[in-house]
């Protein structure tokens, strides 16, 4: 990649040299291309790092699903972009396809970007792909993205902590049942933190794991927001309390992708919103009524989710 000292896939290439090839077998290090395993942020293009940028421009493949939101994926060549999202028909790519296909491009020597909403590393299957292409010996990068479960939230003015308010935060995905018996989430220990819980993949689901945190205890009054396509041109954001949930979500018509956050800090968003003057979130939220939104697919599933 042009320019750029610092990239960790130098260092790999630097592996090269001592003939650690990425094929392992000491030939043919030279052709081996190197995969950025990308975050994209929220949605903005003006909230990609520069790093990002830099990667998508260089990358011979960008492979990718619709997270990263119109703008951004309309800023990348469609001769150069493989969606590894939902089919046509409503079918998932499977997690082994888009995994395999990393492999092969890199070994026929392109560069390529894995690019992900969000965070790659936070709830994106960041991990999963990172092991797969250290197990096929395919020199990879990370580069980190603003999540939205930090980001996303805050560019509607709720900081996920505050000094009086939340002296921890909790992510969770709202993708599980919890009237499962075996669920991977302790709504329950999550309630006992007294601190805020940011949930994503979280509408579907809403109705349950609002009632499992209220069975864990939590007062019914207890804030809550939702933040839907933040810094996306159509974001909203609706707000209401824990006992209200599902009321606020289907009154407000808020569909995926969206953040839920429960904790006083939810009440942020009333408090400052006078005064958000993030332009295009601003504009945003002025415009973004209901009647606005449109039902675009970039759903859960597309973000990696499967139902
Ligand atoms: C598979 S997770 C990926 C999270 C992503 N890696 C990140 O760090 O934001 C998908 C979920 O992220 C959340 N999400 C991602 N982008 C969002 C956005 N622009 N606005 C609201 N929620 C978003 C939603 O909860 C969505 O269901």
């Amino acid at each position: 990649m042009p320019g750029d000292s610092t990239r960790n896939g130098d260092d790999a290439h630097a592996e090269d040299a001592n003939g650690k090839d990425a094929n392992g077998d000491g030939a043919g290090a030279s052709s081996v291309g190197t995969v950025s395993l990308v975050g994209s942020g929220p949605g903005d293009p003006g909230l990609l790092t520069v790093r990002a940028r830099d990667r998508i421009d260089a990358a011979d493949v960008v492979l990718h699903d619709k997270l990263p939101g119109p703008e951004i994926l309309d800023s990348i060549p469609a001769e150069k972009r493989e969606d590894v999202g939902k089919r046509a028909g409503g079918e998932w790519t499977p997690q082994e396809y888009t995994n395999r296909r990393l492999v092969e491009l890199a070994s026929e020597g392109k560069d390529v970007v894995r690019l992900k909403g969000g965070d790659p590393f936070v709830f994106g299957r960041g991990g999963e792909e990172a092991e797969h292409l250290a197990e096929h010996e395919i020199p990879f990068e990370v580069v980190p993205g603003v999540t939205s479960a930090i980001g996303g939230v805050g560019v509607a003015g709720i900081p996920v902590t505050h000094r009086d308010h939340a002296s921890s935060v909790s992510f969770v995905t709202g993708h599980e049942d919890p009237t499962k018996d075996e669920s991977a989430v302790n709504w329950a220990a999550l309630a006992a933190t007294g601190g805020t819980i940011v949930v994503l993949m979280g509408v579907g689901k809403l109705p349950e794991y609002s009632r499992a945190l209220l069975d864990a205890g939590m007062d019914p009054e207890t804030p809550l927001a939702l933040v839907e396509r933040a810094t996306w041109p159509d974001m909203r954001v609706a707000t209401g309390t824990l006992g209200s949930a599902e009321a606020t979500r289907d009154d407000a018509g808020i569909e995926p992708p969206a953040v839920t956050v429960v904790g006083d800090v939810a009440a942020s968003y009333g408090r400052v919103r006078e005064f958000l003057a993030n332009d295009r979130v601003t504009d945003a939220l002025a415009d973004g009524t209901e009647e606005d939104a449109t039902e675009e697919d970039a759903t859960e599933e597309d973000a990696g989710d499967a139902e």
